[in-house]
């Protein structure tokens, strides 16, 4: 069995639900307290085993480019100043991986991002992470998931229960329960209204692909939104490929949308070691005014 050392994550998306913060820099660059979204993930990525990195970037995304590049200038200035304990942060980020990049010229959906990793991942299993969803846990969501994957090796979507008014904000799946917090895949079908949906059991945005995925997303026409959906592109594997989802364990934050941004942002400040206590005083205290 191949060993999974590879994963994208895609980045190329507008994020018009975090508009206008989001106008003229890339939504994956805003902190969650005192670092970017996009590292939370790729540190996600690295604490995995993940060896090799390719973010499917777009125009207006260069800021992360730079992001996890040397910062010459900074880091002579740290240097000269002595302010070595910083100098050691920023210095790691940018060595915490070997990352690549590709451009989406064109935002034509997820699954069209995805297509945009074929020559990188060559015939290789890969995960897939996507930044607009910060999953804080003791082990790292994806490593959870190529544990999983050494039992039960064919696709893996990571999912979670919503309530059931809020199917139709995610791809939904309809599986049979077969190990603890595991279940083979029958159908899935994106964004299904309550009624509609086989289940309240949502994909979020972890998972682990086969190269074949490339073969069906070429196959796939643009679904919900005028996007070439994943989830399509998956439904359509499921004669040829195992897909199991997997209940993670785990705090999921979609910091693609407001409240869940400022979620993740007070609940990461809370556990903060320098200020975390005098955060929740101050938020105890502003609620108990309010
Ligand atoms: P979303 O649909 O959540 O991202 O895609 P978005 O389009 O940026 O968000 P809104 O709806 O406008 O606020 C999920 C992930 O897929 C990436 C996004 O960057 C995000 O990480 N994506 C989406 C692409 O890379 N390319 C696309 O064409 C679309």
């Amino acid at each position: 069995m191949k060993e999974i050392k590879k994963a994208v994550i895609p980045v190329a998306g507008f994020g018009t639900r975090l508009l206008p913060a989001t106008k003229a820099q890339p939504k994956e660059m805003l902190p969650i307290v005192d670092k970017p979204a996009v590292q939370y993930v790729v540190e996600e990525a690295v604490n995995s085993g993940i060896e090799e990195l390719l973010l499917v970037t777009g125009r207006n995304k260069r800021a992360i480019e730079d992001y996890f590049d040397y910062a010459i200038e900074l880091e002579r200035e740290l240097e000269e100043k002595g302010k070595t304990d910083l100098l050691n942060v920023v210095r790691n980020v940018s060595e915490m991986v070997s990352i690549y990049y590709v451009r989406q010229k064109v935002a034509n959906g997820l699954g069209d991002a995805i297509y945009h990793a074929k020559g990188f991942v060559s015939d290789e299993p890969f995960g897939v992470l996507l930044a607009d969803d910060i999953i804080d846990s003791s082990k790292p969501c994806l490593k959870q998931m190529i544990n999983v994957y050494k039992s039960y090796p064919g696709i893996i979507l990571a999912v979670m229960k919503v309530p059931i008014k809020d199917t139709n904000l995610y791809g939904i799946i309809k599986g049979n329960k077969i190990d603890d917090r595991l279940y083979e895949v029958e159908d899935l079908i994106e964004k299904p209204n309550p009624m509609e949906a086989p289940s309240n059991i949502a994909i979020v945005g972890r998972y682990i692909l086969m190269p074949s995925i490339f073969e069906s997303l070429k196959d796939t026409k643009p679904g919900k939104n005028g996007e070439v959906q994943i989830t399509d592109a998956i439904k359509n594997l499921l004669i040829k490929e195992k897909i199991y989802a997997y209940e993670f364990e785990g705090a999921r934050f979609d910091v693609g949308e407001k409240l869940g941004y400022l979620k993740a942002n007070v609940s990461f400040a809370l556990k903060n070691k320098e200020f975390g206590k005098e955060f929740k005083k101050y938020l105890k205290d502003i609620v108990e005014e309010a």
